[in-house]
């Protein structure tokens, strides 16, 4: 089963690009840039992803991607995790970036977005891999902030899909970002939002209805609100779900107690993802397997998250045919029915 959830065709939707930064790179790229580390090891860093929240965690992360100075940097790091995606048979890829964790530090947002979006450009040549680049806003940081950000990001449009809404949510809701994600459409951009990971089931409703996004990361806080699920499933609205977080975030207490099957059996398009892989103990075959073993998916339901990461993708309707043809021919070479 292993071995059939790495090599089944499947798309990548909620990762953070910061957050697939390597313990060893993040010392290479400290030491490539001069930057001193508070920790004196890979180990020593790797003791300290023990988190309690979401804010734990964030704080070691932007100190992280704080060694992240040149377009190289960013190339080396995007790379990196791409031949990760590719090893799994990731297919197509959909990631966020934190311009602000960058320019607050002084670096230029073109020097970010063009180190990404060149490691994007060779993986689609090289691997096979299609993408779409997310640029999200740091909800803990006001909405001027995000709207300069957006203004910076000008030149670079074309390299960008969305825009998308993450960091501490409690405190900080969607409708405090109905401007910024207006302005961003204006700009032919999709909305994206992280809702219901930590904060309430009302933040996924707000960033519906104040940030009309077309899918939900996390989310899954909505199974608190039957209404709220009967929305999202009679307007197919996907939820990124990211079940390795959720239980290193303590969002659940064990992976036993997880709802992403719930939420499929009820019939919501949620999806698997792996969020910040390098600190949550996996990439997306990781995320798959931990759902086999703590809530025994069948190989009909694996197909089905993998045809789901598919549907809720941004790729062109020719692309989306293309990975929903891989995925059946998948199917049926180990005799299993996708279509039931
Ligand atoms: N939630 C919110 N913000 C984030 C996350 C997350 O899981 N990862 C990186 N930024
Ligand atoms: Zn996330």
């Amino acid at each position: 089963m292993n071995e059939f959830l790495n090599a089944m065709p499947k798309a990548e939707l909620h990762v953070h690009l910061e957050g697939t930064l390597e313990p060893e790179l993040m010392f290479e790229l400290a030491w490539r840039n001069g930057i001193a580390l508070p920790f004196d090891s890979v180990e020593a860093l790797t003791a300290a992803y023990q988190f309690g929240n979401l804010q734990d965690f964030l704080d070691l992360y932007y100190q992280g991607a704080a060694v992240l100075q040149t377009e190289q940097d960013f190339y080396d790091l995007t790379w990196a995790w791409l031949q990760r995606c590719h090893a799994q048979n990731v297919q197509h890829v959909e990631p966020f970036f934190d311009p602000q964790a960058h320019t607050h530090r002084g670096v230029d947002i073109g020097t970010v977005i063009s180190g990404i979006s060149q490691a994007l450009y060779d993986a689609q040549k090289q691997l096979g891999i299609s993408s779409q680049l997310i640029m999200s806003f740091l909800r803990h940081l006001d909405e001027e902030d995000a709207i300069a950000t957006l203004n910076q990001a000008e030149l670079w449009l074309e390299c960008i899909a969305a825009v998308g809404l993450d960091s501490s949510e409690q405190g900080n809701p969607p409708e405090k970002f109905a401007r910024v994600f207006e302005l961003a459409r204006q700009q032919g951009l999709r909305c994206v939002a992280h809702a219901g990971e930590e904060g309430p089931a009302a933040y996924v409703w707000q960033a519906l209805d104040s940030l009309q996004v077309s899918r939900i990361d996390h989310g899954v806080r909505a199974i608190e609100d039957p209404a709220l699920i009967q929305r999202l499933i009679e307007q197919r609205i996907p939820l990124t779900v990211c079940p390795l977080s959720n239980v290193r975030l303590q969002v659940y207490p064990h992976m036993s107690k997880h709802p992403i099957l719930t939420l499929l059996e009820q019939g919501v398009c949620v999806t698997v993802n792996s969020d910040d892989p390098a600190y949550f103990g996996g990439y997306m075959s990781e995320n798959f397997i931990a759902l086999q073993r703590d809530l025994n998916l069948t190989t009909q339901q694996a197909l089905q998250l993998a045809a789901n990461s598919f549907e809720a993708s941004f790729a062109d309707p020719e692309r989306k045919t293309q990975l929903q043809q891989q995925l059946q021919a998948f199917a049926q070479a180990h005799g299993v029915n996708l279509a039931a």
